[in-house]
């Protein structure tokens, strides 16, 4: 849900009221192998949790429970205090944004057809409605005058800021970024990192996987390292950077810092 203050009119002042997001005992496999065992994890509403890991580690998976892209084999995904097994996987994932490292935009619409189709498509609103709101967010991330560019015409950052305008132009609860800025080139990974930082600080629940250890360092209010389909340690980014109390953890952070 997104709200503004009756006296102000700009998108830019727009506060984020994020659910609560609970993982009970979630097990998820590929076919007989299980990849996330147990996993239980507490996201409290308006917070962001990073969630970091070695490659394989079962990252990916866990987001892709928590929207259904695949489904848990078994444990329960708790959004704002009702079961998100139980909801319509459609409607799940209107409430339930998700950022990938590769965008996943239409090559062949512009950015205001990008973030407006699942507004007509799935929100059933008006066309004109939809643009409207597709440009307010376009605006919001930055990107008002690149409204017309296919993605195409966009740099990575400019098409990753789209991608994240569609999914806020949703109205989501909650906002998932699996390497949101992996496939980007250095100088473009900041402003994503920012935009993605200022969502939090307006008070969006968010999950972000990520390799980027100083944006996990300054924006979570909580850390969760993962390692063969477990979370090994979670805590505050104190905790989990300066305290490292798992010898794995260490090796890892021995390896990325
Ligand atoms: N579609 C799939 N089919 C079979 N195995 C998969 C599939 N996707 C991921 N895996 C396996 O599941 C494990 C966890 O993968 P993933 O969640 O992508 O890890 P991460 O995101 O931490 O790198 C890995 O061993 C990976 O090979
Ligand atoms: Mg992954």
């Amino acid at each position: 849900m997104i709200t503004s203050t009756s006296t102000n009119t700009t998108a830019d002042i727009e506060t984020f009221h994020g659910s609560s997001l609970e993982l009970k005992n979630l097990t998820m496999a590929y076919g007989d192998i299980e990849v996330l065992r147990n996993v239980s994890l507490a996201v409290a509403p308006g917070t962001t949790t990073c969630i970091i890991g070695p490659s394989g580690s079962g990252k990916s998976t866990l987001l892709r429970g928590v929207n259904r892209l695949h489904e848990p084999k078994s444990g329960d995904v708790v959004l704002a205090g009702e079961s998100a097994l139980k909801v319509n996987p459609d409607i799940l994932r209107s409430r339930i944004g998700m950022v990938f490292q590769h965008f996943n935009l239409f090559p062949d619409h512009t950015a205001l057809e990008n973030v407006a189709l699942a507004l007509w498509s799935v929100k059933k609103m008006s066309k004109a409605q939809a643009r409207e709101r597709a440009h307010r967010r376009l605006a919001e991330v930055g990107l008002a005058e690149r409204a017309d560019h296919r993605p195409r015409d966009l740099s990575g950052g400019q098409q990753q800021r789209v991608a994240i305008a569609r999914a806020l132009a949703m109205e989501p609860e909650v906002m998932l970024f699996d390497e949101a800025t992996s496939a980007l080139d250095p100088e473009l990974v900041k402003g994503v990192l920012t935009l993605m930082a200022s969502l939090a600080k307006r008070g969006m629940t968010m999950v972000v996987v990520t390799h980027e250890m100083g944006f996990a360092r300054k924006v979570a209010d909580q850390v969760v390292f993962m390692d063969e389909g477990e979370v090994v340690e979670a805590g505050t980014p104190a905790e989990i950077f300066d305290n490292p109390r798992s010898e794995r953890l260490q090796r890892f952070l021995s390896e990325v810092l």
